[in-house]
This record gives C-alpha cells, structure tokens and sequence, in this order.
C-alpha cells in the first residue's frame, strides 16, 4: 500500500513548544520516511471565535513555522485548508455518517463545549468530522498528532470502516503515530494540566516566538517539586519530569544523561542549562519564522503551489466519493 502522511495544527496564538515538541518536530524527521502533507487548518479554528483580522495573520505564521523548522516544501506541500474546498465538501457527506453519540464523546468537545453548554457552535461538535475529512481526503496512511487528538483519529477509522461498508471500498483506514516521550509536555506554571495557548497565564507556556530574554524568565519561574534532586518521576515529581522531557527534546540528551549531568546540582544549575539549551534550539526557528514573515513572496508561492498539489489530489476523492454517494447528474 502507498503510504501517506497527513497532519496539521490550527493557527490560534503562536505555537508553543507543545505543539512543537508533541507535533511539529516529529514532522521534520518524517518527511524522509514518507511523502506528507501539511495542512494550517483555519476551518477548525473558527469553530471558537476568532477575530478574523488575527486569524489571517496566524495563518501565515503557522506556514512560516513549518518552513522554519524545516519541512521542505518540496517534498512536502504545505497549504491553508480553506483554500482547498473539498474539505469542507468531505466533510458535510461524513457527517451524514457519523453518530451524534460519538461526537458527544469525544474528550475536547466535552471540554471546549463546557463552559457554553447547548450555546456551543455546531462547528465544535462536528469538529472531529472536519478532521476526519482531511485525513481521509488523501488516502492518509499515517496521522502524527499528540496524544490529546488520538480520539479523533479513532472516530476517523470508525468513519473510515463505516463508509467503506456501506459505499464500498473508498477510504484507507489510517493509523495514528503518537511519540512516547514528549506527547503531552505539561504547562510550566501547572505540571498537572497540558502546556496550552489558551492558558489564562503566559507562564503556562514558552511560545516559539519568544526572545531569550523572555525564554530565560519563564523557565525561571517554572514550578519545580519538594524534593531538589534532578531525577525522572512522573508522579512524585511531575514538575521536574516535564522539563527533563523538554530538555531532552532541545538538545537530543537522553533523560538518564541529563540526571547523570545534574547529580548534586540544585534546581538553579538545572533551570540556567535548561533555558539555555531552549534558546539555542528555538532561537534559529525564530528567527526563520521572522524572515519569511517580513519577506513573504517566497511564502505565498509556496502557499500557492501546496493549494494546487493538495487541490488535484482532492478533488479526485471527491469525485469517487460522490459518485459512490449517488451525488450529482449520472
Ligand atoms: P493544537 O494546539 O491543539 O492545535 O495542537 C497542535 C498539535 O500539537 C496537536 O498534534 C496536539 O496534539 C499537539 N499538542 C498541543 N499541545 C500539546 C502539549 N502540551 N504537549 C504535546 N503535544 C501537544
Ligand atoms: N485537530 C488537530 C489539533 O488540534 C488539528 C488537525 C486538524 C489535524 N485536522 C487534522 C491533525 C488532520 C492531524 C490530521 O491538533
């Protein structure tokens, strides 16, 4: 079978190392083991309210983003999601398909939705549907998302299955790929809830755009445990787990090696070594994110060119998915 990876994040607020460390690094090394494709997923972010002027401005530094960590456009298209309309068109015929009781148990759904009940968009709920027509769209072998998204790509093999059954063979039923270690990097203000862009307070997160001054302060004012000792223990000691995690993911040092480093040491030596090894990985990407921002022809076309590519690939999906539908004139 032709393999075909296909993964995307939503261009609210600057990324964060997160994202980074969760998704997007993960992409950078992929890309040499299968053909991808990336996709700054816009539809999914209106269905919270935006302010569209913001909205526009994140798109593009998401696709900078991408660029800047390395994904080579080339090899790998890069496109806006609303820019290829058969996402959207998927993405209405599957929700014909899908069971309002699966939707409803859906984890991020149950959280997003809380705090506005039956007031919730409808783009909320169908959300995973959305996904499951982007992934779906491509003949999608293989889905590198962090762990809090693995629900979605379930619900997506469940569609997949369903439509298959009752249409005939259409869809590829796709896999997941979640990295152990790194899949859910945990707020530095909270080790006990996820580092998110939407946490109340910017000490939650290290956003890619920050300077190293700024990088410096945050790792600074990290909650650390009781004990001093710089040791891996996920559930006595939450906090300096998490930054071992990020640590490792910044300078490629196994967790065992960076315990070893800091025998003896105290959580000062740790944390200046910690923000150090940050800002010398993220500083070049912010850079790089900076430079297409300001020069952004070179953005546009490949913008352009990854709309086209993933629009031919689409579209003849939607052709065969129509047609097994019984949509449109015979
Ligand atoms: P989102 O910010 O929800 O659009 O997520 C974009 C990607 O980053 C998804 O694959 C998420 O699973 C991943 N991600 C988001 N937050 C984290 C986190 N705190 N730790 C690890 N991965 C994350
Ligand atoms: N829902 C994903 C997230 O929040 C983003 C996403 C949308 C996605 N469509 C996708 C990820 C398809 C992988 C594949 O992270």
């Amino acid at each position: 079978m032709k393999e075909l990876l296909f993964s995307g994040v939503q261009p609210t607020n600057n990324l964060h190392l997160g994202n980074y460390i969760g998704a997007l690094k993960q992409w950078v090394s992929l890309q040499h083991t299968y053909p991808c494709l990336f996709s700054v997923v816009d539809l999914h972010a209106i269905t919270v309210p935006q302010n569209p002027r913001d909205l526009q401005e994140r798109v593009l530094d998401t696709a900078a983003t991408y660029l800047a960590i390395g994904i080579d456009p080339v090899r790998s298209p890069i496109f806006i999601q609303s820019e290829v309309s058969a996402h959207t068109e998927l993405a209405w015929i599957l929700n014909t398909i899908a069971k309002t009781g699966e939707l409803e148990r859906m984890t991020q759904y149950k959280d997003k939705s809380a705090k506005d009940g039956v007031n919730a968009s409808l783009g909320l709920y169908s959300y995973p549907v959305l996904m499951a027509a982007d992934i779906l769209l491509y003949d999608t072998t293989v889905v590198p998302v962090g762990e809090d998204q693995m629900q979605h790509v379930e619900l997506t093999r469940v569609l997949a299955r369903r439509f298959n059954e009752r249409y005939g063979e259409t869809f590829v039923v796709p896999k997941s790929l979640i990295q152990k270690q790194g899949a859910r990097i945990m707020g530095l203000d909270d080790p006990e809830k996820k580092m998110s862009k939407s946490a109340l307070s910017s000490y939650n997160f290290i956003s890619l755009m920050d300077d190293a001054e700024t990088i410096q302060k945050k790792v600074s004012k990290a909650v650390t445990d009781a004990e001093a000792e710089i040791v891996y223990n996920e559930a006595k000691k939450p906090a300096i787990s998490n930054l071992l995690t990020i640590y490792h993911h910044m300078t490629g040092e196994t967790v065992a090696e960076l315990e070893e480093r800091y025998k003896g040491k105290g959580y000062g030596d740790f944390k200046k070594g910690l923000a150090e090894a940050i800002i010398a990985h993220i500083g070049p990407v912010t850079a790089k994110i900076k430079a297409y921002r300001e020069d952004p022809a070179e953005l546009m076309k490949i913008l352009d060119q990854g709309r086209d590519r993933a629009n031919e690939m689409a579209e003849r999906k939607l052709v065969l998915v129509k047609e097994k539908v019984g949509l449109g004139r015979k």
